[in-house]
């Protein structure tokens, strides 16, 4: 057993009230009623990092605070730049949580509370390693820089901004993030592709108020029935969307990665079993996997207009509206796919209706290079971590800035996830496996010690 492993295990009970102490802060980026909950969160990483006496700094602008934090520079060694985020998605439907929220709670092995995988235990690997590190050496093999922030689930805009003004201190070889999966239970796995996003709310205004539909039905619009055709005639019976040019920028599936898709160890059945479903539909011609992590996809997230109440109520409402997203793949430009909805849409209105459409900035998708010595490294550290190498897969969750900082740093990306598909994250009883969060520090103590062996001065 090396001193970093008995350390970490006689340091557990620690890092689990730690990340509790971190899952009772309802920091709900999207949610202006929690903005102090979220500079709480905030402070309380700044405060993690502040206690392994590294350099410290709140970046405050108009929206959440970021945490940043660095040690000092190892000659000869690389920089590893951490970066995860301390916000999290609104907990409804709350008569759904068995625990509340923000109050975890274990059970069978696994905290139960709102960003416990998404991403606060995640993240928090990275610090306990850190600190474990330096508490058992008296100093780090290379230099770490971690950026935490409070936008990741609204778009992280003030991140994107910073960036781009002061990329100079973020300079760093590789950056590392863990805020996916595995693959399955026990079998760990490095992400190399990501979807991006695009995503919309639409809000189509009719008569100026409710009207009896018996008296004006069949002759005046119904914004509630525009809207579900119009969503309706957004994807066609193959499961393809149908808005011009959308796969102008879509590169097909290599025969070689749908190959190496299909290797995987996956079962249809236990995927349906997991998610309570009899079966699946999608774009025609691939497989699930190939659905989920490298085609697009359409999803309406919520759904609102006229009488939602108990019994009857015949009316044709004013107005009805949508949140939804398209999910992109890597090479389809955000910006572009924006203009031509927004464009589809404008032809398609019928008579009678007006039309609102708020637009995002979005994210693009990405893909990583597989051959470097930073992945390496990474397949080493999981390996003594997880005692099981990783398998690569892609996602289709997006982290919008990971594009911008492959770009923008030059820096290989390192996506570790250590949760799991059946963590329940954005929805109800979200939770992480306490068993995943100890190896998940354990990999991260040895990410550091195998980023070491790479020499800068003669790479
Ligand atoms: N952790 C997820 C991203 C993710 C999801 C990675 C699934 C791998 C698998 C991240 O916190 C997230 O949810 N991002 C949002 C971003 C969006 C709101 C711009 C997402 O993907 O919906
Ligand atoms: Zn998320």
């Amino acid at each position: 057993m090396t001193a970093f492993t008995k350390y970490c295990d006689s340091n557990r009970d620690t890092f689990e009230t730690k990340l509790f102490d971190l899952l009772k802060i309802p920091s709900v980026s999207t949610d202006p009623q929690h903005r102090s909950d979220v500079r709480r969160a905030a402070e309380w990483v700044l405060g993690q990092l502040q206690a392994l006496a590294l350099k410290t700094e709140l970046i405050e602008g108009d929206g959440h605070p970021i945490v940043y934090a660095e040690s000092p520079p190892v000659e000869g060694a690389p920089i590893a730049l951490v970066y995860g985020h301390y916000d999290v998605q609104p907990a409804d439907p709350l008569h759904e949580w068995i625990s509340p929220p923000f109050a975890p709670t274990v059970r069978d092995g696994n905290v139960y509370a709102r960003g416990a995988t998404d991403d606060k235990g995640q993240m928090l690997t990275h610090i306990f390693s850190t600190r474990a590190v330096l508490e058992v050496q008296g100093r780090l093999p290379i230099q770490l820089k971690f950026i935490v922030e409070g936008e990741e689930e609204i778009g992280s805009h003030s991140l994107s901004h910073f960036l781009a003004t002061e990329s100079e201190r973020l300079a760093c070889d590789c950056i590392i993030i863990s805020d996916g999966s595995q693959f399955a239970p026990g079998q760990p796995a490095i992400t190399y592709g990501l979807r991006g996003i695009s995503s919309f709310e639409i809000r189509l205004f009719g008569p100026k108020q409710d009207l009896h539909s018996g008296s004006f039905g069949g002759a005046v619009t119904n914004p509630a029935n525009t809207l579900a055709a119009l969503l309706a005639s957004l994807v066609d019976p193959n499961g393809h969307i149908r808005v011009p040019g959308f796969y102008d920028d879509v590169e097909p599936l290599s025969d070689r990665e749908r190959e190496q898709f299909q290797s995987l160890p996956f079962s249809e059945r236990r995927f349906q079993e997991a998610i309570g479903v009899d079966g699946f539909s999608g774009e025609s011609g691939y497989s699930t996997l190939e659905r989920r992590w490298a085609r697009p996809s359409f999803d309406i997230h919520g759904l609102w207009g006229g009488y939602q109440g108990t019994g009857k109520k015949t009316i044709l409402p004013a107005s009805a509206g949508a949140k939804f997203s398209f999910r992109l793949v890597p090479h389809q430009d955000p910006a572009k796919i924006t203009t031509a909805l927004e464009e589809y849409l404008r032809g398609h209105l019928p008579p009678g209706i007006r039309m609102e459409l708020d637009t995002s900035q979005g994210a693009s998708g990405f893909i990583a290079s597989l051959d470097s010595p930073y992945m390496t490294a990474a397949v080493e550290a999981i390996s003594q971590g997880f005692g099981h190498p990783p398998v690569f897969i892609r996602e289709g969750g997006s982290i919008p800035i990971v594009t911008q900082f492959a770009k923008q740093l030059e820096a290989d990306v390192l996506l570790v996830g250590w949760g799991r598909n059946d963590d329940n994250a954005h929805s109800p009883n979200e939770k992480f496996s306490l068993a995943d969060f100890h190896r998940g520090i354990r990999a991260s103590t040895a990410l550091w010690k195998e980023l070491a062996k790479i020499n800068k001065i003669t790479s």
